[in-house]
């Protein structure tokens, strides 16, 4: 700041002059147009209006003026500084609107050009399928129980009673790693030893017996695992496939206790209100047997004797068929080594193909094994 201003003249303190403030408004202007971007900008205004700048300095010298020189000192003072600000928003507008477009023309993402990133993989829909069936009875206290996928032919077929005339023994249905050595052919294994044929299993049964010889009742398992048939690959058969069996064999347990569970099942996968329906049937493991149904879960039985309102989930039955189950066989548990008349249980496999297709409108079954990602893509990200 000047020294007092004693005389009381504005145009004797040198910062008051006319000449002086057009002076620093025009080195102003001239700063603020020479700036070249927005941190110069910034620089020039700090040095031009800021606190410490000319003009500022200038203002504060009106307070020491007397009063009739103030009003003019302040109309020049205060006309240099509207100007001075401005021309800084002026040239503060401009320069952002340049750095603007050159952001654009910098920072812009050619959306058509290939992309070599490989994507982050996802489970297929037929495992996540599986485990979330499982889950539920893991949740219940179920241990998850494995079993060769490579199976000696007695723990696919002898153990669970299957005849040694059992169609399902045949060739046409069953791939055969290897027939029976003691050269009776299929069908002609007795025990687990040595003369046994080996399979590749055709349901995930044989792993009720491996489960059994395994522990001591109680036994409380689920078995989630990939099945062989010779069936052609096509819309609804796959030579290949996946099933899910429960065993759970303990002191006093009856078919209610296989239909309360299964009616669990079906609310915890399907949602309240579900509910399953068993129908007579025949499993050579299973006795007595039945096959399972579950209430269609998209029309409720709703769309049955109802022409107007058809179900394709259904295809209006109202009822969905889910697999088969039954009351563990006395023969396979002494077979097993467990006591049947301690001891009794219940069984039900069935497939998780099925499962996916009718949950998931999936209408052809080579979808499932083509490995296409489009067709996994939908399903998301589950882990
Ligand atoms: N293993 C049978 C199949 O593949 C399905 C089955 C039926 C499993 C009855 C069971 C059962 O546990 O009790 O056709």
């Amino acid at each position: 700041m000047s020294a007092p201003n004693k005389s009381y003249d504005p145009v004797e303190v040198e910062a008051l002059k006319p000449e002086e403030i057009e002076r620093l408004r025009d080195e102003a202007l001239a700063a603020f147009a020479a700036a070249g971007d927005l941190d110069a900008l910034q620089e020039a205004k700090v040095a031009h209006t800021g606190g410490a700048s000319p003009l500022a300095l200038a203002n504060r010298e009106i307070g020491a003026l007397p009063p009739h020189a103030k009003a003019a000192a302040g109309k020049l003072v205060g006309q240099a500084r509207a100007a001075v600000g401005k021309a800084l928003a002026g040239r503060q507008a401009e320069l952002e609107a340049e750095r603007d477009a050159r952001v654009l023309v910098e920072e812009a993402v050619d959306v058509t050009l290939p992309y070599d990133r490989v994507p982050a993989g996802a489970r297929h829909p037929l495992t996540t399928m599986m485990e979330r069936v499982a889950d539920v009875f893991v949740s219940m206290g179920y241990e998850i129980a494995e079993g060769p996928e490579v199976e000696a032919e007695w723990f696919n077929f002898d153990a669970l009673n299957f005849g040694p005339d059992h169609p399902a023994r045949q060739m046409q249905d069953t791939f055969f790693v290897r027939p029976a050595e003691d050269g009776r052919g299929a069908g002609g294994a007795e025990s687990a030893d040595g003369e046994s044929g080996v399979v590749l299993r055709t349901h995930t049964s044989p792993v009720q017996a491996r489960a059994l010889l395994d522990r001591r009742p109680p036994v409380y398992v689920v078995c989630p695992g990939r099945v062989y048939r010779t069936d052609e690959l096509d819309a609804t058969h796959t030579p290949v496939f996946h099933q899910i069996e429960l065993l759970a064999v303990d002191e006093g347990l009856t078919m209610a206790d296989l239909k309360g569970t299964l009616d669990h099942m079906v609310r915890s996968l399907f949602g309240a209100g579900m509910k399953t329906r068993l129908r007579p049937n025949f499993f050579p493991f299973t006795e007595p047997s039945a096959e399972m149904d579950m209430l269609c879960y998209v029309c409720r039985g709703e769309s049955v004797g109802r022409p107007d309102r058809p179900c394709r989930t259904c295809s209006s039955e109202g009822w969905i068929e889910l697999g088969g189950c039954g009351m563990v066989n006395p023969r396979v548990l002494t077979a097993c080594g467990v006591d049947p008349e301690k001891y009794s249980g219940f069984a039900f496999g069935f497939g998780i193909e099925r499962m996916l297709m009718f949950r998931h409108n999936v209408e052809d079954m080579r979808d499932m094994v083509e490995g296409d990602v489009r067709f996994t893509r939908p399903f998301g990200m589950e882990i």
